[in-house]
């Protein structure tokens, strides 16, 4: 997958460097709480949500969300299916939300209205990545490990069509 046509973006190093100071921000941001809620958005988090965690010195609890946006395809259907809920209840917690990606920001809309509604004491938002030139829906995180150009990327956690998610880098899918 490291030779062509697949054209790496980010490789293992500059994503582990990164994500260790998303993890420290986060530290510095959550420091005065008594926990976050880090609430890892399936499947596609769950790589950087591994290595996030342990980047960040305070007391947390990990909840799974899994959540369908896309079928087989490199296009968003802007449909948002919950195929698995959280097991509590977010109501006076600190959240955050943490996402592989935000393309169209349709999926992430979705969910933080969603989560919102459920009362928490805060909602904030970690993407690995971002694609702000195919935004459709008005949605900024609060971090942000890379902005990509408009390329179709799999690797550390994201897939086409369920496939390449354990390559420890980012490559550019050649569709
Ligand atoms: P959005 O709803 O368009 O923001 O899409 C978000 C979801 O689409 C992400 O959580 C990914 O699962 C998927 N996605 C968007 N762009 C890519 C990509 O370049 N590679 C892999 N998955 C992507
Ligand atoms: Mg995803």
């Amino acid at each position: 997958m490291s030779t062509p046509p697949y054209e790496e973006l980010l490789s293992a190093d500059q994503i582990r460097r990164r994500v260790s100071e998303l993890g420290h921000e986060i530290t510095d941001r959550y420091r005065s709480a008594e926990s976050l809620v880090v609430v890892g958005i399936l499947k596609g988090s769950f790589v950087f949500l591994a290595d996030l965690i342990r980047q960040i010195d305070l007391t947390v609890e990990i909840e799974l969300m899994s959540v369908m946006s896309y079928g087989e395809a490199t296009k968003s259907s802007g449909h948002v299916r919950v195929l698995m809920d959280l097991q509590r209840d977010i109501q006076y917690q600190e959240v955050l939300i943490v996402e592989d990606i935000v393309d169209t920001g349709r999926t992430i809309a979705y969910l933080a209205a969603s989560l919102r509604q459920r009362n928490p004491a805060s909602l904030s938002v970690c993407t690995l990545l971002d694609k702000p030139s195919k935004r459709e829906v008005e949605v900024t995180p609060e971090y942000i490990g890379f902005e990509i150009p408009d390329q179709f990327v799999v690797g550390y956690g994201l897939d086409h069509a369920q496939k390449h998610r354990n390559l420890p880098n980012i490559v550019v899918l050649d569709t």
